[in-house]
């Protein structure tokens, strides 16, 4: 029974189509209240008065909370990296961070009443002018951050050196805005007191386990007496996967009410309540011989944060561990600390900006040699992790490579820019590769086998959009020897056994490590009762005989099968429990370097006179491990080439630089890829078993999808046009810019 590796539709599918599957905003509680935010208009100073009266007098409001009535929470211990959560807390006390910090909050009978009250409230400010961030000078104002994910700065070899010895240089200047998650399901809580003092928090998170932590922490209640709840998201793009002041206000509003209370951002809320991607600003500097081979790579990444968490956007890490460089890599990242609410991972991060800088720079060195894009890069290959010098356990990016570029037909491309024309379009060809983290971490999980023969699996990871429920349902029953039918999943809630947050693309090869692991041992004790239990079937044999046959167990070579129910009803039980740990070695610390890889390719179309950009077709090659299900990997990575698509050609968003307000607030002033704008995309997946990446053989691949997609694009853009557009999104003036047409081939011609 290989239930992996079948393309079996989502699981769930049905229940999302017909409106039965729950979201947290779906959740109704008896009694509930709501509560409505007032946000600050100003971006640094205090409150001084806050006029709550009209407000309070309003039929249905039940209170007003401002930082003088709300209960007061325990400030984080430490940083915004563990639990994850932005650590400035909300209505503590009158100062003004951010543009968007909430200064007051109302709980009414209803939404619309606590909105309506929320109007009414007014604020005197004491304002300060902001910090903005200002790409111009982001590298004279950056400095070092005091809390950190990884090493902040690396050096392998020689880089100075390696750089000033090269024949070939590159030294180029890359930036990237600030992005915005937009994910299609806003934000909500619901928060639940019972009489015991148990607080249950439906919330719409990406991670129930390190929300209960942290609710625990600032909250004071005991972790046993927190429960979350996530069954369903609507995406979550990585602006879940930290916990936000309006999950806190939430729970202590319905303290302060003795009811529950329920409170959802609306879309324009989520510009300013939860996190966004920092813009970067990355130098990169490459030395290269005549033949393309690297001797140095530099690469320095800038980023903005808040005043009080110093996130920082590894951008620079791309260049630890893409490409060989013979005499050395050093890489750099520094912060600078503005007025806005805390940046967080945004679909993709830390890679997805990093690769942008480095393999538009790498084209640039392809030109600069004369060498073919994707001959360059399979030139710089390497089996060892230039960071570590650990070999790679799995690296297809030959693969990927060389594949990708016959599904493309890149042998058909002329390599001159300019030269490939259709009428008014210029037709433009470009090539960009990737490498991608990929997470171990541990993850629990159990499976019962069911008296009627199905299966139950639980654990407190999440289906994020992205298929969960299907993949977990096949590994269950590929362990069990079921049809994936017969298995029902059960995620998202902290009652089951603990698991990781879905975050990082980690969940197949960690979480489902875990359903793997708890699948194996439910079978193990059903071989056992085989065995040696009541009336066994199978008495007299080897466990090592024993084999999965449909929906039960048979003695190899032997002609005696026993199907699960029968062999639960034997031994009279009405179930079969089965517990599993799964806790692999921390990646650094294990002897290989586990990364995904790929390489894809983009055609655009470039209208000669308006300078808009289309893209016209484009081919994914993957390694991302063995693929447990093709039909939701390949749906992941549409998805992920689709962010891609956002990140090179629309997505934005705009501060104002004088009064430090992000100026975007819905999908009309933020623009992201409609389906209009996405051509057929080919996928393609060529990574084998990797053994060392999880007993699935899977590696991570979400968010690998949406790496090196936008310089793909702004390769092919060179190529169209001739115009090197190093600072995202690729807009229609930026082509149009000094020269009046997008193509200076044909203004010289
Ligand atoms: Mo992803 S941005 O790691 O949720």
């Amino acid at each position: 029974m290989n239930a992996i590796g079948q393309p079996i539709s989502r699981t769930d599918g049905r229940l999302k189509v017909t409106g039965g599957a729950r979201y947290t905003a779906d959740i109704a509680a008896v009694g509930a209240a709501h509560a409505a935010i007032v946000h600050s208009t100003i971006a640094n100073g205090r409150t001084v008065s806050i006029d709550t009266a009209a407000a309070e007098k309003t039929p249905g409001v039940l209170a007003v909370l401002t930082y003088r009535k709300m209960p007061r929470m325990n400030p984080l211990p430490w940083s915004h990296l563990h639990p994850q959560g932005q650590t400035y807390l909300p209505l503590q006390d009158d100062k003004i961070h951010y543009a968007g910090q909430p200064v007051a909050l109302v709980v009414a009978d209803t939404r619309d009443g606590a909105i309506y009250a929320s109007t009414l409230i007014k604020i005197e400010y004491e304002s300060r002018p902001p910090a903005v961030f200002d790409l111009r000078t982001a590298q004279q104002d950056a400095v070092e951050p005091a809390q950190r994910m990884w090493p902040l700065a690396s050096s392998v070899g020689d880089a100075s050196k390696a750089l000033a010895d090269a024949t070939v240089k590159i030294g180029q200047t890359y930036t990237m805005p600030d992005r915005h998650h937009n994910p299609m399901e806003p934000h909500a809580t619901l928060a639940v007191w019972d009489d015991d003092g148990t607080l249950t928090l439906y919330d719409s998170t990406q991670m129930v386990v390190g929300t209960r932590k942290l609710a625990s922490l600032v909250l004071g209640v005991p972790e046993e007496k927190v429960k979350v709840v996530c069954e369903f998201l609507g995406g979550g793009f990585g602006g879940k996967s930290w916990s936000w002041p309006h999950t806190l206000l939430a729970a202590l509003a319905a303290k302060t009410v003795k009811r529950p209370v329920s409170l959802q951002l609306t879309r324009a809320q989520m510009y300013a309540m939860v996190g966004h991607q920092a813009a970067t600003v990355q130098t990169i500097d490459l030395g290269a011989d005549h033949d393309g081979k690297l001797r140095g790579i530099h690469h320095d990444s800038v980023n903005p944060t808040s005043v009080f968490d110093d996130y920082v956007e590894y951008a620079a890490v791309a260049s630890r561990h893409l490409w060989r460089a013979s005499g050395g890599i050093s890489t750099s990242h520094r912060v600078v600390r503005v007025n806005r609410n805390s940046p967080v991972v945004l679909r993709a991060p830390m890679e997805a900006q990093g690769h942008f800088a480095l393999e538009s720079a790498m084209d640039e060195l392809a030109y600069a040699t004369g060498v073919d894009p994707v001959e360059l890069r399979l030139r710089n290959d390497t089996d060892t992790d230039p960071y570590s010098g650990r070999p790679f356990s799995t690296r297809a990016l030959n693969k990927c490579l060389t594949e990708g570029a016959a599904r493309f037909g890149w042998d058909r491309r002329s390599a001159e820019p300019g030269s490939m024309r259709d009428g008014r379009y210029l037709f433009g060809q470009g090539v960009a590769a990737a490498i991608f983290t990929n997470w171990r971490w541990p993850g629990k999980a159990r499976v019962t086998l069911n008296r009627d023969g199905s299966a139950l699996v639980e654990t407190a990871a999440h289906d994020i959009g992205t298929g969960t429920y299907t993949v977990m349902a096949q590994v269950a029953a590929d362990a069990l020897g079921l049809t994936p039918d017969r298995v029902t999943v059960r995620l998202g809630d902290t009652r089951l056994p603990e698991s990781h947050p879905a975050i990082g693309s980690a969940t197949m090869a960690n979480a489902g490590a875990s359903v793997w692991l708890a699948a194996r041992a439910a079978r193990d004790k059903a071989v056992a009762l085989a065995l040696n239990g009541h009336d066994a079937p199978f008495a007299g044999g080897d466990a090592k005989e024993v084999v999965t046959v449909d929906g039960g167990l048979a003695l190899a070579h032997k002609n005696v099968n026993i199907g699960y129910a029968e062999l639960l009803a034997r031994n009279g039980l009405s179930s079969l429990v089965a517990d599993a740990a799964y806790d692999p070695v921390e990646e650094v610390n294990g002897p290989r370097a586990i990364f995904s890889f790929s390489a894809v390719f983009a055609e655009v179309r470039v209208d000669r006179d308006l300078g808009l950009v289309r893209l016209n077709r484009f081919v994914g090659a993957y390694d991302a491990g063995r693929i447990v299900n093709p039909k939701t990997a390949r749906s992941q990575a549409i998805g992920g080439i689709i962010w891609g698509v956002g990140q090179a050609l629309l997505e934005q968003t705009e501060t104002d630089p004088v009064l430090g307000r992000f100026l975007n607030r819905n999908y009309s002033g933020y623009l992201v890829p409609t389906n209009a704008d996405i051509p057929e995309l080919d996928v393609v997946f060529v990574g084998d078993f990797d053994a060392e990446a999880s007993p699935l053989g899977s590696k991570g691949l979400g968010e690998l999808t949406a790496v090196s997609v936008a310089p793909a694009i702004a390769n092919a853009v060179y190529h169209a046009t001739g115009k090197r557009v190093r600072d995202l999104p690729i807009a229609v003036e930026k082509l149009l810019m000094n020269g009046g047409s997008a193509n200076p081939c044909l203004d010289a011609a």
